[in-house]
């Protein structure tokens, strides 16, 4: 597990670090021998206040640069094709990434580390606040060949992903905070310190947990993995059954993304603790590889997100038979629809629409996130057949710049014309990626979940 922790280092700066081992890097940073391989410094200077410090060693490599490190745009040049492309060291306040779209060739590797000439590879630069994932790419000329599997990808040693079997992802990550001084603007709220942790206290435990799914084909034959959250006070009241959230993933992903790429536990940690949510079990399984009738999928082989992609319908019924059940038998969570909810990103809001409609009762509350969804929708007459499908909790959400911005508005156009009352939040700097699913799952919480349904003009008020 990835553990972040704030410090005030020897020389009296405030340093925000990310490390693989609480106690090896508490030491490290105090000796000022970092071994943590990425350090985000407080700098109270411009142009954003932090500045980020990667550290990688390798003797034999030529060239090695930072993959995945997104760049930035602002309002008034970004449109759903475009994009400005700034780099970090010319950031001004109100600028934010969005991962789509082709980088023009002289910005493909504008993070290319240094050789100290000693196998130490050193990279800094300033960056806003947010999550942020990346890899180290060696001696890579043309990055969707650069894998894993041809060695010139490598997470970081000293802060590796969370995952359950080496290789299930293919980035580490870290967070930077928010200051007000050097990012605030009047017009865009780009603070994302939900996300950071939470007071100990607060603090739950987030694992991957194995559990028997006959016919999956990864990790094992017949085991399936999921990831698990589990708030602070879970195990500690006798006979306690806690509300049950589930929460997908998207196309290319897994359930461990929610955690490595969205740092899920620091943000229930703060709805917890900040009494915007009940303590709430998080139940985060992964779609691909259920079972032989899908080609394999390969993290990172973008050749397989496609091809091995299960459709909605199909992966409902496989949690119907085996997660679902297994959840209720090995967890202390209710069993009843009334504490129960379903949420997901992309693909997985596709996923989530297909609850709420094929798996009504079993939810009360649904957050469809940036939702892979495509016609044709539900009807008066589906609704005359099913209808619950307006006594429920739901929630649509979807980025201003997010490749799914569409899907969102069909979706509330279906709810509308049919007066089925749902809660809506635009990201307002929200492309098709992390930050956009944090800002949905921070407002889900505050606003939508565990909240008197069905939503009407007062809901959140
Ligand atoms: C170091 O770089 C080489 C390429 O020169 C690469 O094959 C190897 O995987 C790298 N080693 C580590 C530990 O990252
Ligand atoms: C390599 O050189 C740099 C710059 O001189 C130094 O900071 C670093 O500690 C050295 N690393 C190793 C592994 O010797
Ligand atoms: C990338 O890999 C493909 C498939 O192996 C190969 O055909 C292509 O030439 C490679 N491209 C570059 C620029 O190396
Ligand atoms: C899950 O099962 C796989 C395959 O047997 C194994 O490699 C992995 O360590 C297991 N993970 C956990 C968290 O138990
Ligand atoms: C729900 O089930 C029906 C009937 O099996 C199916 O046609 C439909 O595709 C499913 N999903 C949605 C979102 O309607
Ligand atoms: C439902 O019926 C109303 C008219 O009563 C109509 O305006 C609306 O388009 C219908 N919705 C759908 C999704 O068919
Ligand atoms: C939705 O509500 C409006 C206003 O109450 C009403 O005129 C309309 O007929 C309703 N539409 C449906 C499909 O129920």
């Amino acid at each position: 597990m990835v553990v972040s922790i704030w410090l005030s280092l020897c020389l009296g700066a405030k340093v925000f670090t990310m490390f693989g081992h609480k106690l090896l890097g508490l030491l490290a940073l105090c000796g000022l021998k970092a071994s943590a391989s990425v350090i985000v410094r407080k700098t109270s200077k411009g142009p954003t206040g932090y500045e980020v410090d990667f550290k990688y060693t390798n003797t034999t490599a030529k060239r090695v640069s930072i993959g995945d490190l997104q760049l930035f745009t602002d309002q008034l040049h970004t449109t759903m094709d475009t994009r400005a492309w700034y780099s970090p060291r010319d950031y001004q306040p109100g600028d934010f990434p969005v991962n789509y779209g082709t980088q023009p060739v002289d910005l493909v590797y504008p993070y290319e580390m240094t050789n100290e000439g000693n196998g130490s590879w050193t990279f800094t630069t300033p960056l806003p606040a947010g999550v942020y994932q990346y890899q180290y790419l060696i001696d890579c000329d043309y990055v969707p060949n650069c894998t894993i599997v041809t060695g010139q990808l490598v997470t970081d040693p000293d802060n590796p992903p969370f995952q359950n079997v080496i290789g299930d992802q293919v980035a580490s990550s870290f967070q930077v905070p928010y200051d007000a001084q050097f990012q605030g603007t009047d017009d865009i709220s780009a603070n994302y310190d939900y996300a950071l942790p939470a007071p100990a206290q607060y603090r739950g435990t987030i694992k991957s947990v194995n559990y028997t799914s006959p016919g999956s084909t990864h990790p094992a034959p017949n085991v399936h993995d999921l990831t698990l959250y589990l708030p602070a006070e879970y195990g500690k009241v006798k006979g306690k059954k806690y509300p049950l959230l589930y929460l997908s993933h998207g196309a290319a992903g897994n359930g461990n993304d929610w955690e490595n790429q969205g740092r899920v536990s620091a943000i229930l940690d703060n709805l917890i603790a900040g009494g915007h949510i009940a303590p709430t079990v998080v139940v985060m399984p992964s779609f691909y590889n259920l079972d032989d009738s899908l080609p394999p999928f390969i993290m990172g082989n973008a050749s397989t997100i496609f091809t091995a992609l299960p459709d909605s319908d199909h992966i409902r019924e496989n949690y119907q038979k085996y997660l679902f059940p297994w959840v209720e038998q090995n967890l202390d969570v209710c069993d009843d629809p009334s504490c129960r909810a379903f949420a997901g990103l992309s693909w997985g809001g596709r996923l989530t629409y297909e609850m709420y409609v094929n798996a009504t009762d079993y939810f009360s509350w649904f957050g469809m996130f940036s939702a892979a969804t495509t016609p044709p929708y539900i009807t008066n007459a589906t609704l005359a057949a099913n209808p619950a499908l307006a006594q429920k909790g739901i929630f649509v959400a979807y980025g201003l710049y997010d490749s799914q911005f569409e899907p969102g508005r069909e979706i509330q156009a279906t709810l509308d014309s049919m007066n089925i009352t749902h809660l809506s939040r635009v990201t307002p700097v929200g492309a098709h990626w992390w930050n956009t699913w944090q800002d949905e799952l921070w407002w889900f919480g505050v606003k939508a979940l565990w909240k008197p349904y069905p939503f009407t003009t007062r809901t959140g008020r």
